[in-house]
């Protein structure tokens, strides 16, 4: 059994009996032992096939994809990756036995707690949302983002919100808010005298890292904004519900329809590798538009492959081949420095940084729902390959309008 952080509950939350409470605790656990004890393994194996790889080339291998043709041949990779795959569609299946139980009374109690959230949710049954998103069931959700079993059902953002929680492992603390928080850390302690009037999240399914910007700027005008409306929905009632006042309306962020220079901050936390080649750009384009002179873009994914190793790619990489995540590798692959400069940033305004894991901090304090025992868990883990946390920090991509733009 993991000793993590275990999710805080909250009034939109999906319950679970006991016996769907110790399967969904398994399936967290049976990832936990693929990432700690089945990954490790794979490091011998790949120098053991890479030493054969050169005796047969006389050469190193040149790419992650060399890398996967000889690493796929190996029985241990086999039983780590289809392992893998199992604990993956057994997290989500652990929970959508509870929520399956609980329909319909979800989406009424979604409804009652979206009333009581003062701002506006805006949901566009007409909008059409990309292909990249309604295409695949991303990293196997059943039904994905934007599926509906019926009209206004948003069991798919009720199983995102538990399930993402036995995704990370609990790592990304009570309120699987982390990012959130280390953003708003971020910011609040490099740049001081930045005090945003208007904040807008891309991509915020259930408003995880929405609503700390809230927290940390309570006199800021806060937008979530996804394609997804049941996940627009349900992050308005879990917002109302957590007596919070938060704007969610489904947009597309390549093209939201806000008005010029509508924003002093523009943020984004994992949206940019689940989406494509074409509308990253388009993404950056639509983010100089909305951002006032002086304002701020940021977007907390995965950096680059340049600063990683070949081992560390090929890893990262299955996310690609066996979680329907098939923009995971491309995006890696792409300069976003350079896509945020042909949006309109100047180069020199436009960097990389880590903003580290506030989990560490919260549990220090003992806030409630942290544990130092759990924050323990986080500071000795690894985080390496096939976790979107890459090592006690998230990854970063700021870029600063010109005042003068
Ligand atoms: C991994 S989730 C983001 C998680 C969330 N930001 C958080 O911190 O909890 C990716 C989200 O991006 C949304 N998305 C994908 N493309 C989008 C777009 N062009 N505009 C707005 N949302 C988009 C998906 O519907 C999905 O909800």
């Amino acid at each position: 059994m993991l000793n993590i952080f275990q999710q805080q509950p909250h009034p939109a939350l999906p319950e679970a009996s006991h016996d769907e409470k110790s399967r969904q605790e398994f399936s967290k656990s049976l990832r936990q032992f693929v990432q700690g004890q089945l990954l490790p393994g794979l490091a011998p194996v790949f120098q053991r096939q890479q030493k054969k790889f050169v005796d047969e080339h006389g050469r190193e291998p040149k790419d992650r994809r060399e890398v996967r043709k000889f690493m796929v041949q190996d029985p241990y990779f086999q039983t780590y990756a289809s392992t893998n795959r199992c604990a993956q569609e057994l997290l989500w299946e652990s929970v959508l036995t509870s929520i399956e139980r609980q329909q319909p009374s979800l989406n009424e109690t979604a409804a009652q707690l979206s009333a009581k959230n003062g701002a506006p949710l805006v949901v566009d049954p007409e909008m059409e949302v990309p292909r990249y998103v309604t295409g695949i069931d991303i990293h196997c959700m059943p039904g994905g983002y934007a599926g509906r079993a019926a009209e206004d059902d948003i069991s798919t953002a009720a199983l995102y919100d538990r399930g993402v929680y036995l995704y990370a492992m609990g790592y990304v603390g009570p309120m699987n808010d982390d990012m959130g928080r280390s953003v708003c850390n971020y910011v609040t302690r490099n740049m001081p005298d930045f005090k945003p009037t208007r904040i807008l999240d891309m991509g915020c399914t259930v408003g995880h890292s929405t609503l700390p910007y809230k927290e940390y700027f309570p006199d800021a005008e806060v937008i979530g904004i996804d394609v997804a409306g049941p996940q627009v929905q349900y992050a308005h009632a879990r917002a109302g519900g957590m007596g919070m006042d938060v704007s969610f309306q489904q947009r597309d962020a390549a093209d939201t329809g806000f008005e010029p220079g509508s924003f002093d901050l523009i943020v984004s936390h994992i949206l940019l590798h689940e989406t494509s080649s074409k509308a990253m750009p388009a993404i950056f384009k639509e983010c100089y538009r909305l951002l006032k002179p002086g304002g701020l873009m940021i977007h907390a994914d995965l950096p680059p492959f340049d600063h990683s190793d070949l081992f560390s790619e090929f890893i990262l990489d299955n996310e690609t081949h066996y979680n329907n995540e098939p923009f995971w590798g491309p995006m890696r692959d792409m300069d976003q420095i350079q896509l945020a400069v042909n949006a309109g940033f100047d180069q020199e305004q436009v960097r990389f940084d880590t903003a580290p894991m506030a989990v560490l901090e919260f549990a220090a304090a003992h806030a409630e729902g942290y544990s130092e025992e759990a924050a323990s868990e986080v500071a000795d883990r690894d985080f390496e390959a096939g976790e979107f946390a890459p090592g006690g920090g998230w990854e970063v991509l700021i870029g600063h309008k010109q005042a003068d733009a």
